[in-house]
């Protein structure tokens, strides 16, 4: 069942103890997503969706059952094997986009590149290719602080991109944007999705977008309603 599958999870959970009271955030989630697939996941705040989005890209570790990324089990690695998955595989689009504050917009672009071992000549011109084809060729070398929320997403948007990994994981990208940015923002993964088959799953309360995928999976207090 699972073996053509980019991304799967089976069983996925999770609960956090604060103090004597356990909260269980996420129970009994199972995934399989396929190369190319695209995935709305909605559900009202608190259900779960950044906590799920964060299992399933491997910065947060479940307390049940398993996420494998090309048929390999994220929680049987190391921190550092997690990282290394994570750099060749995904791409993820935080909330609060997260860039590096002390650098600049290409710099932060090119990041993953650079990580991956690709030349800095190469990396910088593919970085400031994506961010020219996102309307910020005249931000390449401004600081996260020196641009706007929209030119600030953008960026994460093409740091995600830049190495046209199997899964985008998009945390809701659009979610603060204007309706033109949040549209170039949206193209860009279908784009990305079309050309190279990247499989998208993406947290959005836009329902537009939402339809514009291939399945909508709706969250009600850490379990899948539908
Ligand atoms: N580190 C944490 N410790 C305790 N509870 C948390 C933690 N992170 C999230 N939660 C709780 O888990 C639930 C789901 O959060 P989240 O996944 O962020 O929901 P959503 O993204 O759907 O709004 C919320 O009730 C939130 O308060
Ligand atoms: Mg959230």
């Amino acid at each position: 069942m699972s073996s053509s599958a980019i991304l799967h999870c089976q069983q996925l959970g999770k609960t956090y103890t604060e103090g004597p009271n356990d909260v269980e955030v996420l129970s009994s989630v199972n995934l399989h997503i396929e190369t190319g697939e695209r995935l709305a996941i909605v559900g009202a705040s608190g259900s779960g969706k950044s906590t799920l989005l964060h299992l399933l890209g491997g910065l947060d570790l479940p307390t049940t059952g398993s996420v494998w990324v090309d048929g390999q089990e994220l929680s049987r690695m190391t921190d550092k094997q997690r990282g290394l998955m994570r750099n060749q595989y995904l791409g993820f689009v935080y909330q609060f986009h997260h860039l590096l504050p002390e650098f600049s917009a290409i710099e932060n672009v090119a990041m993953p590149l650079l990580i991956r071992g690709v030349d800095k000549a190469q990396a910088f011109e593919r970085a400031s290719r994506l961010l020219g084809d996102i309307g910020l060729d005249h931000r390449l070398s401004h600081r996260p602080t020196e641009l706007s929320g929209g030119e600030r997403q953008r960026t994460a948007i093409a740091r995600a991109l830049i190495t046209e990994p199997k899964v985008v994981l998009a945390d809701e990208p659009t979610g603060n944007l204007d309706i033109d940015t949040a549209n170039s923002v949206f193209d860009m993964m279908m784009e990305l999705n079309q050309r190279v088959g990247t499989a998208l799953i993406m947290v959005t309360h836009d329902n537009t977008l939402a339809s514009k995928m291939d399945s909508v999976l709706r969250l009600d207090h850490g379990t899948i309603a539908s």
